[in-house]
């Protein structure tokens, strides 16, 4: 008899759809529709990609050099600008055969586990967490452990945490700083003393930069294997030119780790994607090459629509929130006003909040379920000031 199979395979059925890409999708699609929606939920600066970087891109798309594929791993000058420019950022050293140019981010996290997971390995993962983190980590193979924190901790787990969650089967911390969704930053000491912990159990660390310039108020990003070298060897960084030169469109990312491990993500990827767009790689070149005088400008813009959104939903009833310290997202509690009437309906979770958010108040924000944090829900504060002000205004008004 015929084996018959299910027509989509377990382990791809099993992935659930990006919640912060669905949230902006519908957003987008009842703004087409006329309606006057205002959309918190995607993470992507509303500027514009800065002119010179722009001009490189128009430049590499006349010239046919850069109608070809690259090598897989990247355009040679760029894995150098990025081991370049990791030096001059972060301070952590390394070489330009260390890099591995991926489509975006993203796609960094996704080869990381997929290169560093066999079935059954733990990854440790802080809560409230990044989406796509644990689907990466189970395509791997790997299973999440998800460690929550809590706001008051400041969204920020403790070494005492990580070492109650070890065990034999621990391959992998995640650690990203400043997060997503929540706006924490680690301070250096406390990246210093998760990263010797790291290397004393011999548990890789795979490090998420990719918000490294956008802290306000006095808090600094600092790198684990700046701070502790010797995790160099079990370590993968992260990072990539969308949140810190507004490219989130051009799809280019990069992972630095030890050579066995980016030979091997190589690999993986000399056969499903190959090389990212050569003309998107001449964009990404410009801009690490250049100096960082365009994100400074979007730091200020972003540290000043940051506070306006912290304190006007600080100022809402049942409300609570961490003043955001990096990134560009507040992370509030609703569990204030969960089974209380709003528009009409009765909330019972973040995601029934969220929905009536939408439907009646045309507000889009993403549900802390979507990050492992029911009672939370994420606002994007990079959206311009009106709109900003506008949409916490509609959720004040709802929910009071
Ligand atoms: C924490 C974090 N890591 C990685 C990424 C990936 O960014 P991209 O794939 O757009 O480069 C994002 C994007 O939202 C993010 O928030």
């Amino acid at each position: 008899m015929a084996r018959i199979s299910a027509r989509i395979s377990a382990r791809i059925g099993a992935i659930k759809e990006s919640a912060t890409l669905a949230v902006d999708a519908k957003a987008k699609a009842l703004k087409a529709a006329g309606e006057n929606v205002i959309g918190f939920g995607a993470g992507e600066p509303d500027f514009p990609t800065p002119d010179h970087i722009v001009e490189a891109a128009v430049a590499a798309a006349r010239d046919p050099r850069f109608h070809r594929y690259t090598p897989t791993p990247g355009l040679p000058e760029l894995r150098e600008a990025i081991a370049h420019k990791t030096k001059r950022d972060s301070g952590y050293d390394c070489a330009p055969e260390q890099v591995l140019v991926t489509n975006g981010g993203k796609h960094a996290v996704y080869n990381t586990f997929q290169v560093l997971c066999d079935p059954g390995d733990e990854v440790l993962l802080p809560a409230p967490y990044w989406t796509s983190y644990p689907e990466c980590i189970t395509l791997g193979g790997g299973v999440p452990v998800v460690l929550p924190t809590t706001e008051l901790a400041g969204f920020r787990v403790t070494v005492d945490q990580l070492e109650a969650a070890r065990t034999n089967r621990t391959k992998v911390l995640l650690f990203v700083s400043p997060s997503n969704p929540t706006g924490a930053v680690y301070p250096p000491d406390e990246v210093e003393a998760i990263g010797r912990w790291a290397a004393e159990h011999d548990i890789w660390v795979v490090t998420d930069e990719i918000y490294e310039h956008l802290t306000y108020d006095g808090h600094v990003f600092s790198s684990i294997p700046t701070l502790v070298p010797e995790i160099a060897d079990r370590c993968v960084v992260l990072n990539g030119v969308a949140k810190t030169y507004a490219m989130t469109g051009w799809r280019v990312g990069w992972m630095i780790g030890p050579r066995d491990v980016i030979g091997a993500a190589t690999n993986l990827q000399s056969h499903s994607t190959s090389n990212v767009s050569n003309v998107a790689q001449a964009a990404a070149l410009a801009a690490v090459r250049g100096d960082l005088e365009a994100v400074a400008r979007m730091r200020d813009a972003f540290a000043r629509r940051g506070r306006m959104m912290y304190e006007m939903l600080s100022n809402i009833p049942g409300v609570t929130c961490l003043e955001p310290q990096g990134a560009f997202y507040c992370f509030p509690s609703f569990e204030g006003v969960l089974g209380r009437e709003i528009g009409g309906r009765t909330p019972n979770d973040t995601l029934e909040l969220c929905e009536i958010l939408l439907d009646v108040a045309k507000v889009a924000i993403v549900p802390g379920e979507a990050f492992g944090a029911p009672g939370y829900a994420r606002l994007s504060f990079a959206l311009g000031d009106d709109d900003l002000g506008e949409g916490v205004r509609r959720i004040a008004d709802i929910l009071s």
